[in-house]
């Protein structure tokens, strides 16, 4: 039985691109009366809570992960009255509401920055960031050999007040996202106290941006790195990394637990963790730590049941030891989108990079179908799940995006040589018409495929055949099946092709089986809850899933699966 306070257990979260999900005032951007205006939407597809992207004031130079104020929300977004009323009317609908901290980094228009530029060196106001001496008789090579995760170094070299070139300051992202020093005290007082000021307005947790950051090795040695890395946030951890991974970023968590854990109900936190050893992740989940941290391995794999199998096991593997839930994503706003990355020829490929966004080959109609079973799959897997905006549309990589209108920092800084995270980021389509299909009353700040049209929400809301009527139907079953929801996972023997599992346990026991192979097998006995596609003969189709309770006969009369 889970208690009340352990809803993040099993909960589907739906994540909120702010800036693209609805324009509630016509400027093209997204905001948070348009958000408020779609809650009910939210409701009804059946999320137990959404994840909003960050919606600080920010020049957005990286889509507002470049926060100038954490007590604040942007003007483009709306107002700090606007929050509130977000996180009421979401309560009020049964939904719970995560904000994004960001606490590598913050903005260069942050006033700390601001404040630390003006101090010159060896200030308490520059101890706050990582301003070091460049090295070189002059001073004019930068400190260490570090890339930035978006191309280019990772130091940037400042004009001191007095007109001469000066100190270099870390950015592991974009030069406008100055890299906090986590050895400062103040800095580690300053993210509690912001904590608080969120929590006190009802927020019920935080994603965390780069969780793996944060701390860094004082002593700033070389990486060896022959070349810098155009892949983002793909830089190899180990065991004593100088930047990613370290021990001490445990202690920043703990304190952060104990700030939630002061509320009633007890604040939450999920984790952006990434690691090359799953098995890592169990150090950022013991109990005095986070509560979850995503699990990015099933957004490795194309479409190959092997490697699926392979990372639902190092997910399961490595949450086990702390006894946490996995917390599953197929997509995110940083990631090109799963109907896409199904659609192509599976191959062995880096997450990020320039093979990331290689869609030669790409069928998206044949990328829909499986991500219908994919949808089926991750949200049959113990634990819990996060959707990313859209997902529930069928919606595809938007490859064709005009030069001049790329806005990711990627595309800058890798000198165009990689498109950037954009082409995941276009803004959604609500309705079949209107100059951007609903999403607001004037434009888009990306521009929407005409096509997507038949792929608003209103007109798949109106068809049972959609992918929307699929994830809502899913997402109703799963709150109705106890198995779904339970801890109970055991894969069942299968064709090499085929992901086969059960969850729960005797009467109540519901069996998951996903195709990925070319030919038809035989479902399970039982019971049809739900199927990705028609099952003709009993059998399943290739590319399609379904869902079974073993434990009673099939109806006399059964409802149609799909
Ligand atoms: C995280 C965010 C990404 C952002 C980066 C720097 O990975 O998800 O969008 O660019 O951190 O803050």
């Amino acid at each position: 039985m889970t208690e009340p306070e352990q809803w993040w257990r099993h909960a589907v979260v739906y994540q909120v691109y702010l800036r693209s999900f609805a324009d509630g005032d016509g400027d093209g951007t997204g905001d948070l009366t348009g958000l408020r205006s779609r809650l009910a939407y939210l409701a009804d597809l059946g999320v137990d809570a959404l994840w909003v992207n960050p919606w600080y004031p920010s020049p957005l130079k990286d889509g507002g992960y470049d926060v100038a104020d954490y007590r604040d929300i942007h003007p483009q977004f709306g107002t700090l009255a606007d929050a509130e009323a977000l996180v009421a009317q979401a309560h009020a609908l049964g939904l719970r509401v995560l904000a994004d901290i960001v606490p590598n980094h913050t903005s260069d228009q942050h006033r700390w920055f601001v404040e630390a530029l003006a101090a010159g060196p060896g200030s308490p106001a520059r101890d706050r960031y990582w301003f070091v001496d460049g090295r070189g008789p002059r001073g004019d090579e930068p400190p260490t050999d570090w890339p930035s995760v978006f191309g280019g170094g990772a130091w940037t070299r400042v004009t001191e007040p007095d007109g001469r070139p000066g100190q270099w300051y870390l950015h592991l992202f974009d030069a406008s996202q100055p890299d906090l020093n986590w050895g400062n005290p103040q800095v580690v007082a300053e993210f509690e106290d912001i904590l608080r000021f969120w929590f006190d307005r009802g927020v019920d947790g935080f994603r965390i941006d780069v969780g793996h950051g944060l701390a860094k090795d004082p002593s700033l040695p070389d990486l060896g790195l022959s070349g810098s890395s155009e892949a983002l946030l793909a830089v190899p951890h180990g065991d004593d990394h100088p930047y990613w991974d370290r021990p001490e970023v445990h202690a920043v968590y703990r304190g952060w637990r104990a700030v939630g854990d002061s509320y009633d109900p007890p604040r939450v936190f999920v984790g952006e963790v990434w690691l090359d050893e799953p098995a890592r992740l169990a150090h950022y989940l013991r109990p005095d730590e986070l509560h979850t941290s995503f699990a990015f391995e099933l957004t490795d794999p194309d479409w190959d049941a092997a490697r699926f199998r392979a990372a639902i096991d190092a997910a399961v593997a490595a949450a086990a030891v702390a006894r946490a839930p996995v917390t599953w994503v197929l997509s995110n706003h940083d990631l090109p989108r799963h109907v896409s990355r199904y659609g192509r020829p599976p191959a062995e490929r880096e997450r990020f990079g320039a093979a990331a966004y290689d869609f030669t080959g790409l069928d998206v109609a044949l990328g829909r179908r499986r991500a219908r079973a994919a949808a089926m799959l991750s949200l049959a897997l113990p634990g819990s799940v996060y959707l990313y905006q859209g997902e529930e549309l069928g919606l595809e990589e938007v490859l064709d995006i005009a030069d001049e209108l790329r806005d990711d920092p990627i595309f800058a800084r890798s000198g165009g040589t990689l498109p950037g995270r954009d082409g995941c980021r276009v803004p959604l389509p609500w309705e079949p018409r209107g100059d951007s299909l609903g999403f607001g009353s004037n434009g888009a700040w990306l521009p929407q495929p005409r096509s997507w049209a038949d792929l608003a929400a209103s007109v798949q809301a109106a068809d049972p055949t959609s992918m929307l009527a699929l994830y809502r139907r899913a997402l109703a079953r799963r709150r109705a099946e106890p198995a779904l929801v339970s801890d109970g996972f055991a894969w069942r023997p299968g064709p090499p092709s085929v992901l086969a599992f059960v969850r729960g346990e005797g009467e109540d026991a519901v069996e998951v089986l996903v195709n990925l192979g070319p030919d038809p097998v035989d479902a399970p006995a039982g019971e049809v809850l739900l199927a990705s596609h028609d099952l003709a003969d009993g059998q399943v189709p290739p590319d399609a899933a379904v869902w079974v309770r073993a434990g009673r006969e099939p109806a006399s009369d059964p409802a149609p699966p799909a």
